[in-house]
């Protein structure tokens, strides 16, 4: 509740104005039939003047009105707090996950998170919104009712005492059976955005590979475990309502036939009270009923804030918490692993990394090479803390990564990532990610650098050149390349480079690495790269094999000394060779 009242609190005058909306409402409805009545017992008796019958029928009119009036309060109050509630919950869940870690998102999945931000956010502002108008309008309804109903007849209303607990217990089974179903629902509702979001993401992987049918496959069966575990969530209502209407009837049927042989009898009940009588036994059954549809929705809205509970309460597993020095940045980006080791099952036996250690001196150039899964890109994520060491440290400039704060730690690191990714925007808008502040030339020669402005200015509106979302109108190399701009404008300490170049022709890979020798004589340069000609020039080469350094020095000494090196080498260069000569 604590977590929730964050919600509440801003908005606590419509939480309050809402529900007491709702109480006038109800006081009209249970004033009419009790006014009817006194109308009724007047034609029958004609007892009273004229004067008495337009006076309550002046009354009653005005409780129609302010019952309107109430209504629409209610319903606008309602409405105001719970849109505003979801609104600023829905903000807070999309902040909470931007700080999550690329361990913490793996752990939820996409899609996941795509439910909890907005369908289980809905869910949660529906419930609001009934919960307003109905809890205090259906308690006030049934006190209200049982009340008139006792003053009529203490001898009918042991009908009641019958139904209510049928009813008690029926609500009961509801919530027993209905929150699981619907926690499941939910998750079937996850399934389905993430089939939705890879296909929509990778549409055109799909369609290269004539992939539309297996992927109509793959929805039809997640949109089939929907609609099953949707049904099993129905099936409690579908069964809850004509049992209540059951019970209710048959409760109406008793009062009817006891009552009307009371008034014929005359057993001290007036015709006039015994019309007002129906009613309100009709308004407590009525009430009771909104009581198990509140009930329902209340297992429904459990179910989903019980899951974005899950994502407020997760703790960001990187933070800055532990940080010894929250304003140091980084100065020279001198790189050390010491016996680092880093698995991404927690439980599972083997490291994805093991026992790592290397050293680069600030300015020097690396190159990583190493067959695919052997740990290149894993080894790297950990130097701006994408992922956390399981074992031993990361010192750059001599300083545990984790005595950074995150903001300067990934200040002082450009990093573009295998998976290079541009955002829908202008070239500009793009480039600009690497640094707010940058202008037009700064731009320009970070392109010059990635060998990017050539083909950028060749864009009939150059630097302003729309880019579609994930870099789709642009060719592999020259989102590569200008994925490499962007990371440029950082000026960072420390550039990594992950399999950056790879759809780069070697010409313009040579000319890019050419400019890093000047442009960034200073900075540490990570390369890592399928191609050994992309790395053979680095001051040192480091191999990776299946998580462990199989070699570390330059090309000369490699060549020398490391087998998995020479293997690599004569596999691409000496086939080759092979293959142009023969
Ligand atoms: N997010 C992840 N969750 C779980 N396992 C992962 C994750 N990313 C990588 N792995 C696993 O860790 C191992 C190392 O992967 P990594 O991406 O570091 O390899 P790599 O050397 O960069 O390969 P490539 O040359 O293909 O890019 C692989 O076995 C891979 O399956
Ligand atoms: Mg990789």
């Amino acid at each position: 509740m604590k977590r929730w009242w964050k919600y509440i609190a801003p908005y606590k005058k419509y939480f309050i104005l809402g529900p007491l909306c709702m109480i006038i409402e109800v006081i009209g409805e249970v004033i009419m039939p009790k006014a009817y009545s006194m109308i009724v017992a007047n034609i029958d008796t004609g007892s009273k003047s004229i004067w008495y019958v337009m006076g309550v029928a002046a009354l009653m009119v005005l409780t129609a009105v302010l019952m309107m009036l109430g209504g629409v309060g209610g319903a606008y109050f309602g409405a105001k707090a719970s849109v505003n509630f979801a609104s600023d919950l829905r903000l807070d869940v999309y902040k909470k996950v931007q700080t999550f870690s690329f361990a913490n998102i793996d752990k939820f999945q996409t899609g996941s998170l795509i439910t909890r931000l907005t369908n289980d956010v809905t869910q949660m502002q529906n419930f609001v919104n009934q919960l307003l108008r109905m809890f205090l309008r259906t308690p006030g309804m049934l006190i209200g009712a049982l009340i008139m109903t006792i003053t009529i007849s203490p001898r009918l209303s042991t009908v009641l005492a019958i139904a209510i607990p049928i009813l008690a217990v029926l609500l009961f089974v509801v919530m027993r059976v209905g929150f699981p179903r619907f926690g499941q629902m939910q998750s079937k509702v996850d399934a389905l955005n993430n089939t939705v979001g890879e296909n929509l993401t990778n549409m055109r992987v799909v369609k290269s590979f004539v992939r539309e049918d297996y992927e109509e496959e793959k929805f039809d069966e997640a949109n089939s475990a929907l609609r099953d575990s949707a049904m099993r969530a129905m099936n409690v209502m579908i069964l809850t309502q004509p049992i209540m209407m059951l019970v209710m009837n048959l409760t109406s049927l008793f009062v009817v036939w006891f009552g009307g042989n009371m008034v014929l009898k005359g057993m001290g009940l007036e015709y006039s009270d015994f019309s007002a009588l129906i009613t309100y036994i009709n308004q407590i059954l009525m009430s009771l009923m909104m009581v198990t549809m509140l009930f329902m929705s209340s297992s429904r809205a459990a179910a989903s804030a019980k899951r974005i509970n899950e994502v407020l309460a997760e703790e960001p597993d990187i933070n800055d918490d532990g940080a010894a020095y929250k304003d140091l940045a980084v100065k020279n980006g001198e790189v050390e692993f010491k016996n680092v080791s880093f698995r991404y099952y927690k439980n599972s036996p083997d490291c994805v990394l093991e026992d790592i250690n290397f050293k680069i001196n600030a300015g020097e150039t690396l190159g990583i090479i190493g067959g695919t899964g052997s740990g290149k890109t894993t080894l790297v994520s950990l130097i701006p803390r994408l992922y956390e060491a399981d074992s031993g440290e990361i010192l750059i400039d001599g300083v545990n990564v984790r005595d950074y704060s995150l903001y300067q730690l990934r200040e002082g690191i450009g990093m573009v990532l295998q998976k290079n990714l541009l955002f829908s925007g202008t070239v500009k808008e793009n480039l600009r990610w690497g640094d707010e502040d940058a202008t037009l030339e700064d731009m320009k020669n970070a392109a010059e650098s990635a060998q990017a402005n050539n083909f950028i200015e060749s864009f009939a509106d150059g630097y302003d050149h729309e880019i579609e979302r994930g870099g789709a109108n642009v060719s592999g190399g020259q989102k590569q390349r200008l994925c490499i701009a962007r990371a440029l404008l950082k000026k960072p300490k420390i550039l990594i480079l992950d399999d950056s170049t790879s759809a780069v022709d070697t010409a313009t890979e040579a000319k890019i690495r050419e400019t890093f020798a000047t442009s960034l004589k200073d900075s540490t340069k990570i390369i890592i790269a399928q191609r050994i000609t992309s790395v053979m020039y680095a001051d040192r080469i480091l191999v990776l094999d299946d998580g462990k350094i199989a070699g570390l020095g330059t090309h000369d000494e490699l060549m020398d000394k490391c087998e998995a090196y020479k293997e690599i080498y004569s596999l691409q260069i000496e086939n080759k060779e092979a293959v142009s000569n023969g």
